[in-house]
């Protein structure tokens, strides 16, 4: 049995879009047993993680050492994604950075980090590609396999990169969720020729239990995971042979970009948490505007032969990923997909993000 071998995971960011994925993939089978942090146990979205069994929930937040402390101890497994748009850029740094410390402390054997890209240093340190959300976990994941390397001894580590979710891109209030025109669903938004590496959800849940059933490979790497890298005329393409219905993609300016329906948070924190007065925070729009140069200049690569060997049975295309997203709809009687993008039908379904369920509030 490998020295990395766990049984029993702490999970920080649980009750989100991630976290369910993760955590549904964790214990499908009674293999792990998962402790999830919520600020709130009687949320939908805990009670929900309970009704997977094998699953209890500690109350509390993961900015509080105590809280930590507790969630860790017990645990020889963990899977920490905080919540940078709570937190903003600095706080989450300082947090993931303590979480990775305590875990050791508290005897955890294998940790691994839901991380995403250093997009600022894979563009270079140019400042137009300066994304808080995804810099604030791209250092810390170079960070912990850094200390990985000294550590290993004590806890095996993984860093496990993501990318915008592709439900985003079908979803209400996200910064590529579309319009509908005269009947044509329509992608405005700033990726000139360049790519999305989105992300399917549901295959979080392969990706993190590999990790969890590969100890030996997996200590130490950084799987960077991806559906395909999603041009957004492909995607507008696929979903009109998917649906059936007309389907657009329009290359939109920046400053036409932040003219639209994302105007009114332009000016807010990333973070609903951070402190607006506090020159490191950067703004929705700031923010934003870095991560959209990063898909539209191919900053981003990704692996594929190395995700189709370790999940053969991977959403490997937009158009495989909008097939099933249409099917699933029908069947559990949400509708259709083009049924789903109406803005009459748009928020019949609980949001993706919990961030958007609570309204962009909550403690810290
Ligand atoms: N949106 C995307 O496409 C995407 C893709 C990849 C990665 N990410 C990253 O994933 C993170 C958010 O996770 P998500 O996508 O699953 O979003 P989400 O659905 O909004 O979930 C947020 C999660 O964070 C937890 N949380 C927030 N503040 C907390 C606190 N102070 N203490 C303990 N738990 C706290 C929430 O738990 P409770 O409310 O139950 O406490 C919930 O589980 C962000 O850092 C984001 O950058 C997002």
């Amino acid at each position: 049995m490998s020295a990395y071998s766990t049984s029993r995971i702490f999970v920080i960011g649980g009750t989100g879009a991630q976290g369910l994925s993760v955590i549904s993939g964790l214990v499908a089978d009674k293999k792990y047993a998962v402790r999830a942090l919520s600020r709130d146990p009687q949320s939908r979205r805990a009670k929900a993680l309970l009704a997977l069994g094998n699953v209890s929930i500690v109350k509390g937040t993961f900015a509080d050492e105590a809280v930590l402390r507790e969630g860790f101890r017990g645990c020889d497994g963990a899977y920490v994604n905080l919540d940078g748009f709570n937190t903003g850029e600095k706080t989450e740094v300082y947090w993931a950075m303590r979480c990775y410390e305590i875990a050791i402390e508290e005897g955890v054997r294998f940790f691994v980090y839901g991380n995403l890209d250093y997009a600022l240093k894979k563009a270079g340190y140019d400042s137009a590609f300066r994304t808080g959300h995804y810099d604030g976990k791209g250092r810390v994941g170079e960070w912990i396999l850094f200390q990985n390397a000294f550590n290993q001894a004590r806890m095996g580590a993984a860093v496990f990169t993501t990318g915008p979710y592709m439900e985003m891109a079908v979803s209400p209030m996200t910064p590529m969720t579309p319009s509908v025109e005269a009947g044509v669903v329509t992608w405005r938004v700033p990726l000139g020729a360049g790519a999305v590496p989105h992300v399917a959800l549901e295959d979080c849940g392969h990706y993190v239990r590999w990790l969890f059933d590969h100890p030996e490979r997996a200590n130490g790497m950084n799987l960077e995971v991806a559906i395909e890298h999603v041009g957004y005329q492909q995607l507008a393409e696929a979903f009109a042979r998917v649906t059936g219905h007309p389907a657009r993609y329009i290359d939109t300016d920046l400053d036409t970009y932040w003219r639209g329906p994302l105007q009114m948070a332009a000016g807010l924190p990333a973070g609903y948490n951070a402190d607006p007065n506090d020159k490191s925070t950067m703004s929705f729009r700031d923010n934003f505007t870095g991560f959209w140069n990063v898909w539209k200049h191919n900053i981003i690569r990704r692996d594929y032969a190395l995700l189709d060997e370790i999940h053969p049975n991977r959403i490997s295309s937009v158009e495989a990923w909008l097939t099933r997203a249409d099917q699933l709809g029908r069947e559990q009687g949400r509708g259709s997909l083009w049924e789903r993008v109406q803005p009459e039908n748009c928020f019949k379904s609980p949001p993706l993000l919990k961030m958007i369920e609570d309204g962009r509030s909550g403690a810290l």
